[in-house]
C-alpha cells in the first residue's frame, strides 16, 4: 500500500484527484492517507468488517478507505469514543474538490487545501462548505456493521421497490417548482423528487457520476451541483456540464428514478 501522498490520491480516485493532489501547497502538512480497503455489501445492504483482522482500524485514531463496488468509498474512524460509537464513517471525497481524505488528530483532514470535517462529516475548516455524507455504523465489540441502506426518520422507505411520497405529507410535490429531497430506508442514499410544470415529476439520485461526490440542489440557478468539480445537472439528470471546462472528461447523467403520480401522491420505481 502506497504511503505517499499523491501516488494515494492517483490510486483512489483516478486522474482529477492526482490532477488536485498537483496542486498540493508546498507547506502542507504530510497528512497520512487512510489505507485502502475492499470490501463486499451483503445482501442486506450491510459491510461486517472484523475489526481484529485490519490493524489499522484496531488502533484508536486509525482509520481506512472502505472501497465497495457501486458505492462511493468511505472514510472509517475509530475515534476516541466508546463502544457501539467507536467507529464513526462517512464519504472519504473531500467535497471541496473531490481529493480523498485522511484521519488526523480527531478529524478528517484533505490533504488537497486542508479542508477539515468532524467524525460527523461536519465542516469545521473551509475552503469545503458543503458535509460529507455520514452512514451508520454500530460495533459489538468484535464486528463492525456498515449500513449501506439505512435511511432518514420520517422519510418514506422502499417497499417492494417502490416508495411513495403522500400529498398529504408532502404538499410541496403538488405545486410546480416543489421538491422533496432525503434518504429513503432499504436505499440509503439521498435522492431528490421535483414536481416539474404540466403535473410531471423527475426524481434522481445525488451520487455525481464523475467522482461520486453528492450533488446539493442550488436554489438560484434551479438545477443541480456537484460541489466537487462543478459539474451541473438538470432537475431530471442531464448533463448541462462537466467537471472539466474544457470538454475533455464527459461525463453520465444522475441516476433516474421512474416517476408516477395520482390522486393521492407520487410513485418512484426504486428497483
Ligand atoms: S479538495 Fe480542496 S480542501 Fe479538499
Ligand atoms: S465528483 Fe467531480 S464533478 Fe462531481
Amino acid at each position: 500500500m502506497s504511503t505517499s501522498r499523491r501516488g494515494f490520491l492517483r490510486g483512489l480516485v483516478g486522474a482529477g484527484a492526482g490532477a488536485a493532489a498537483a496542486g498540493l501547497p508546498g507547506c502542507a502538512p504530510d497528512i497520512s492517507p487512510a489505507p485502502v480497503l475492499d470490501a463486499q455489501k451483503e445482501s442486506d445492504g450491510t459491510v461486517i468488517l472484523q475489526v481484529a483482522r485490519y490493524p489499522d482500524l484496531t488502533k484508536e485514531g486509525g482509520a481506512v478507505t472502505l472501497r465497495v463496488p457501486g458505492e462511493q468509498p468511505l472514510l472509517v474512524m475509530h475515534t476516541a469514543e466508546k463502544g457501539a460509537n467507536e467507529y464513526k464513517v462517512v464519504s472519504a471525497i473531500c467535497t471541496h474538490s473531490g481529493c480523498p481524505l485522511g484521519f488526523q488528530d480527531g478529524e478528517a483532514i484533505c490533504p488537497c487545501h486542508l479542508s477539515r470535517f468532524s467524525t460527523d462529516g461536519k465542516v469545521t475548516q473551509a475552503p469545503a462548505k458543503a458535509p460529507l455524507t455520514k452512514y451508520e455504523a454500530s460495533f459489538d465489540g468484535v464486528l463492525l456493521t456498515i449500513d449501506f441502506a439505512a435511511g432518514e426518520e420520517g422519510f418514506p422507505s422502499v417497499q417492494n421497490g417502490k416508495i411513495f411520497f403522500p400529498f398529504s405529507s408532502f404538499p410541496e410535490l403538488q405545486t410546480a417548482g416543489g421538491r422533496v429531497q432525503g434518504v429513503p430506508e432499504g436505499y440509503g442514499k439521498l435522492i431528490f423528487v421535483f414536481a416539474l410544470e404540466g403535473g410531471a415529476y423527475a426524481a434522481v439520485d445525488s451520487l455525481c457520476t464523475h467522482q461520486q461526490c453528492p450533488v446539493s440542489y442550488d436554489e438560484s440557478a434551479g438545477d443541480l451541483l456537484c460541489p466537487c468539480h462543478n459539474s451541473r445537472f438538470t432537475k431530471t439528470g442531464d448533463v448541462t456540464r462537466g467537471p472539466d471546462p474544457s470538454g475533455a472528461i464527459t461525463i453520465g447523467p444522475l441516476k433516474k428514478f421512474t416517476a408516477t403520480s395520482d390522486a393521492t401522491g407520487v410513485t418512484l420505481t426504486i428497483s
